[in-house]
């Protein structure tokens, strides 16, 4: 339950980074040894990453607040039914890293956000010129490597894929000889897989270019890590701040990574005051449109920002233009502003968005991540109450949401 908040004020900080806890917690099963990440996020990815290394691998974990042991050195398991693997989508980067363990492995297609049509054919592609063999019977993908162990291949991916990029990572580290990855995503997170890896042994060169060279070692050993700051929530209190109005402080967050989404913030006329490890937002609440915002690989504006940076868009002045060049269908959560008031219109990847004096709060439904940070914001800055539904996908990626939102004066509770 949501009330209009007339300005947020104070210092929030972030969490570690989802997309990057998740595939260090699955690297770990390549480990002999115990593996300790830090600043690792209370979520339900997390909960449901650490479920698969314990119950279905094998692996002996535990968690207190935000650190996780896991000690892989004694599994065995090299199977994830379809109820473990559908809780998510970064499931799939399980496939890399048991075929690269284990030589075999049984596991189903990856559940996740409903962003349109989510494929996995580069991820098996990619595999299988690594000598992954697939057969995939009634939904059920069954992989065994040639001769027991993957082997080094020269992979050109047809577009940068964050997953195709982690999933080949992972399955090379151990395979025999050396991995040539072309057309890499060179997203932060795969920097910071990168770095947990050769902190366990690994040999990786390239990390965060567009050609990454794996050569693959017999063993890798545990090690400890700092998961790297979730740029996307960072974004989500930036943007936050600007579309309600007051004085905020994020801290505990990389700048460099948040370059694109500060670029835009600029244009909408608040401040931004960029600091070593935290960023200053100071805005009037009322913002100049953000002309044209297009989503591509980092370091290009992230989609999983369009979201949030849509409902700034909503209640600014002029005309904003959206262009979605990742996922197929990330504008469900558009049709829920416009039931606030938000004048949006959407064609194909594009959506035109010209700013409305106020929204209205109301009932929505959050159907996706992104799109549940985004209506809880629109909550905040509508007139009268609103209740966003469908809070799970809330939980997925950001921690003690409402806590962190109230104390920066946000009239937030959950029902
Ligand atoms: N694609 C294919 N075939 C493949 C793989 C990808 O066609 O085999 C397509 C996808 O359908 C999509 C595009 O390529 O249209 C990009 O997908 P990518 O593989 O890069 O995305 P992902 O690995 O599934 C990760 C993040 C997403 C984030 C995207 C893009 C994780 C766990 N998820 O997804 O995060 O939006 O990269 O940056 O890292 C989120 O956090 O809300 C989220 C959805």
């Amino acid at each position: 339950m949501i009330e209009h908040t007339e300005k947020l004020d104070g210092k929030v900080t972030t969490q570690g980074a989802k997309n990057s806890a998740l595939p260090i917690l699955t690297a770990t099963l390549l480990c002999d040894g115990v593996c300790t990440i830090n600043n690792c996020p209370e979520l339900s990815d997390v909960s449901a990453t650490l479920d698969i290394l314990e119950g279905s691998l094998g692996a002996k974990v535990s968690k207190e607040k935000n650190t996780a042991t896991i000690d892989a050195s004694g599994a065995t398991g090299y199977k994830i039914s379809k109820a473990m693997m559908s809780k998510m989508r970064s499931s799939i980067l399980f496939l890399g890293a048991i075929a690269a363990r284990f030589g075999r492995a049984e596991l189903c297609f990856p559940g996740g956000c409903e962003l349109g049509p989510r494929p996995i054919n580069w991820h098996l592609e990619a595999l299988s010129k690594m000598g992954l063999q697939v057969v995939c019977r009634d939904g059920v993908l069954t992989c065994e490597a040639d001769g027991g162990r993957l082997h080094g291949a020269k992979i050109n991916l047809p577009l940068p894929s964050v997953g195709a990029t982690e999933n080949v990572i992972l399955a090379a580290t151990l395979a025999r000889g050396t991995t040539v990855l072309n057309n890499a995503a060179r997203e932060p997170e795969i920097c910071d897989l990168c770095e947990f890896l050769s902190k366990c042994g690994a040999q990786i060169n390239g990390a965060g270019q567009s050609q990454v060279e794996i050569i693959g070692v017999d063993s890798l050993r545990g090690a400890w890590h700092d998961v790297m700051p979730d740029r996307i929530v960072a974004a989500t209190f930036m943007v936050a701040a600007a579309a309600v109005g007051g004085e905020v402080l994020v801290e505990k967050v990389a700048p460099a990574h948040l370059r694109s989404m500060v670029e835009v913030l600029r244009r909408s006329g608040c401040a931004v005051n960029v600091n070593e490890k935290s960023v200053r937002i100071v805005s009037e609440g009322l913002t100049q449109a953000l002309g044209r915002i297009v989503t591509e690989p980092y370091p290009g504006f992230p989609t999983d920002a369009q979201a949030l940076f849509m409902v700034l868009a909503a209640l600014s002045r002029g005309e904003t233009t959206f262009v979605e060049n990742i996922f197929e269908n990330r504008y469900k959560y558009a049709e829920e502003l416009m039931k606030m008031g938000a004048d949006i219109e959407i064609s194909d990847k594009t959506a035109i968005v010209r700013g409305v004096k106020s929204l209205r709060g109301g009932e929505v439904f959050a159907k996706d991540l992104r799109g549940a940070a985004a209506l809880t914001i629109a909550g905040l800055v509508a007139n009268g109450q609103t209740v966003v539904n469908g809070l799970e996908h809330l939980d997925r990626g950001y921690e003690d949401f409402e806590r962190k939102l109230r104390d920066l004066g946000a009239n937030i509770r959950r029902i």
